[in-house]
């Protein structure tokens, strides 16, 4: 699957990815607004569900270099009182700026809208996070507003709750 307006596609996360997943989740200069980065442990659970079938955890493909540049996936949590789906992406350093997370977002929407349920799909940067708070924007989430999250748990963080309609025409 690929975006039509980068050159970015996604595929499953998948059993070589580590390498990736460490190269984003181990550095403190990428982990900055989530609390600073992960432990070899922590990193190696995640791993273990992503490559499952089914999690909805990809790798964003950089189709000019046929790279894993970063990841992107989308999961079920609660929220006020409800179910919806949240958002996360990660994008190397050195891949940075060209794009990709926002055209591995868009492909990731497109695949949260055709599961129909729950309807709402959220995003929560840190305030503090530019990049984030500006493809959540440009890919049509509202800002619902700031909220205190525990993340990681014990650790209070300041975010932007953005909130996309699933069922609402898909942002140009
Ligand atoms: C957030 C992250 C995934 C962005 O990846 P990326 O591939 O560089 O993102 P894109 O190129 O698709 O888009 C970046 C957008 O941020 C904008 N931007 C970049 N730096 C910015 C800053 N300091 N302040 C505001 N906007 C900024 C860019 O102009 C671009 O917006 P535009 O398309 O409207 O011009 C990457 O920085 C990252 O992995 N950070 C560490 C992990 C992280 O914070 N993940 C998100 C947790 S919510």
């Amino acid at each position: 699957m690929s975006s039509d307006h980068t050159s970015a596609r996604i595929e499953p996360w998948g059993d070589g990815d580590l390498p990736l997943l460490e190269r984003l989740l181990a550095d403190p200069a990428m982990m900055a607004h989530l609390g600073g980065p992960e432990s070899p442990e922590r990193i190696a659970k995640r791993q273990a569900e992503y490559r499952q079938l089914g999690s909805r955890q990809y790798r964003i493909v950089d189709t000019d270099t046929g790279e894993g540049a970063g990841w992107v996936g989308y999961w079920h949590r609660e929220w006020q009182g409800g179910e919806v789906f949240e958002i996360g992406w990660s994008v190397a350093p050195e891949c940075q700026g060209r794009g990709l997370a926002r055209a591995g977002a868009a492909l990731v929407i497109a695949l949260a809208r055709a599961e129909h349920e729950p309807r709402f799909l959220h995003a929560y940067p840190s305030v503090d996070n530019g990049p984030s708070n500006a493809i959540c924007r440009r890919l049509g989430f509202e800002l619902a507003g700031p909220v205190d999250l525990e993340y990681p748990p014990g650790t209070v963080m300041r975010c932007n709750d953005w909130r996309l309609d699933l069922a609402a025409a898909a942002a140009g």
